[in-house]
């Protein structure tokens, strides 16, 4: 069991010492957890497992385009839409404002989980969310076709064009879908565009408005009851001092604004994307908790410095299993990048690491680490801002050496090898953060907890 996650009690002193009616309103604050690298840190096993002592999960950002596998002694679990707390019959899951839905994704995640026995009433989806309707998927398909070369590798899932429809103020919420009238109204403008758009721009047969109101239709009765303002009930249970957890989907580095533009997905999988997302404000927030594989991997198009195209970029796939949750594509791996991971460590404020995935490295004579770019023939440490600088960077190597100790079994800090922890610590120094987990294996008893010893 992880121990609780509580306010400092020097923060509490200091608002009840200026003012003793603000302690009625001071707040257990959030924890915020996020990829550190390029998304599938292992978000969720964490998740999982601090949502034992959290009451509840809020889902910020992204859609059916995350995945999050979860190992229990239920067997594994492929999450796309639901957040991982869902598993703890005690937490309420909240899919937040920030999230897009494709409504029947979300359905048919909600069978599967009730086909094998969980319990999925304790789910909250905001009516402020946006759908994903069926012309996104078509619009993403279509628009990498047209990118060619340059194809972002998106997941295919519409994501994109939704979070476009969103920020352009053409997209459909929850709390339209909530409403057949008004969803009959907007359904059809927006649909007339989309048509406009599929046949005129991609010569593409055009979408029949009735087949999909009425999916929709039957969709909205069976998310009916899931349906509420979240943000309410965000604040709500801050107030009421409950222990809340923000899940963010992907990685930092596919930010819209601070990843590597235009190879990122739509909405920013960073700590202030989570707290939009959520419904909270950066105030309520005590920690930031950022997952970093001890290596790195990425899926889909864009510049990776860090990559290898080697045997033992092979070894890490096959040992990590690195195949998209999502799309079962083969991830692209490569060792730590220390300068993506510092970039995304300062710009959320991260208060505590979890390297994940450290018993891949287990097999390795040395660890390389990428500390810095070489750019044009000139060292830099910080990200550039321009894509074609990021793909003209080449790695500068740090070498270290490996434990060659199977680690899969260990269960305390102190039992990890010397020559492990030496990584860690050199991580630490990276990232200017104290590694407080350690993952050796997928399992929920293999995730270490540092503070637990
Ligand atoms: P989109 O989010 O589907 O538009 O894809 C944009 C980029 O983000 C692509 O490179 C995807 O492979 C990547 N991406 C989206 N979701 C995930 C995820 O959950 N894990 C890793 N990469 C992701």
């Amino acid at each position: 069991m992880f121990p609780a996650i509580s306010m400092s009690s020097s923060r509490r002193a200091i608002l009840s010492s200026n003012d003793t009616n603000l302690e009625k309103h001071v707040q257990m604050p959030a924890t915020i957890i996020l990829g550190g690298q390029w998304g599938d840190e292992g978000k969720g096993k964490l998740t999982d497992a601090l949502a034992g002592t959290a009451q509840m999960v809020v889902r910020a950002n992204g859609g059916s385009n995350a995945g999050h596998t979860v190992k229990t002694s239920q067997g594994v679990f492929k999450l796309h839409l639901v957040p991982s707390g869902i598993l703890n019959p005690a937490c309420i899951c909240v899919i937040g404002a920030g999230v897009v839905i494709e409504p029947g994704t979300l359905i048919s995640e909600l069978a599967g989980l009730r086909n094998r026995g969980i319990d999925v009433s304790n789910l909250r989806i905001s009516d402020r969310a946006h759908l994903v309707l069926p012309y996104h998927p078509e619009l993403d398909r279509l628009e990498e076709t047209r990118r060619e070369q340059d194809e972002i590798g998106t997941t295919l899932r519409g994501n994109g064009p939704a979070y476009s429809d969103k920020v352009a103020r053409h997209g459909l919420r929850i709390c339209d879908l909530m409403r057949p009238d008004i969803l009959r109204r907007k359904l059809s403008i927006e649909l007339d565009s989309k048509n406009q758009q599929l046949s005129q721009l991609y010569g593409e047969p055009e979408l029949d408005f009735n087949e999909i109101y009425q999916s929709l239709i039957g969709w909205a009765d069976e998310l009916r009851p899931f349906v509420t303002a979240t943000e309410v009930l965000v604040q709500d249970s801050l107030v009421a001092d409950k222990s809340i957890l923000i899940e963010c989907a992907q990685g930092a580095m596919l930010d819209i604004d601070y990843g590597s533009y235009p190879y990122v997905t739509s909405s920013s999988p960073t700590a202030a994307g989570a707290c939009q997302g959520a419904g909270i404000a950066p105030n309520q927030v005590e920690r930031v908790v950022a997952v970093y594989k001890a290596y790195s991997t990425r899926v889909g198009g864009g510049p990776m410095p860090a990559e290898l195209h080697d045997d033992t970029g092979q070894l890490i796939r096959e040992r990590g299993k690195e195949y998209g949750t999502t799309t079962g594509r083969p991830r692209r791996t490569g060792w730590f990048d220390a300068v993506a991971a510092r970039h995304t460590s300062r710009l959320n404020g991260v208060t505590d690491v979890a390297v994940t995935l450290i018993d891949v490295l287990d097999v390795f004579e040395e660890i390389r680490y990428c500390a810095s770019y070489n750019i044009g023939g000139k060292p830099q440490s910080h990200l550039p801002a321009l894509v074609d600088d990021l793909v003209d960077a080449r790695p500068n190597w740090t070498t270290l050496p490996g434990w060659q100790t199977e680690t899969t079994e260990m269960r305390t800090f102190a039992e990890l090898p010397s020559t492990l922890k030496g990584y860690l610590f050199e991580l630490e120094t990276i990232l200017d953060s104290r590694v407080r987990f350690v993952g050796v294996g997928p399992g929920r008893e293999q995730l270490i907890d540092r503070d637990a010893e």
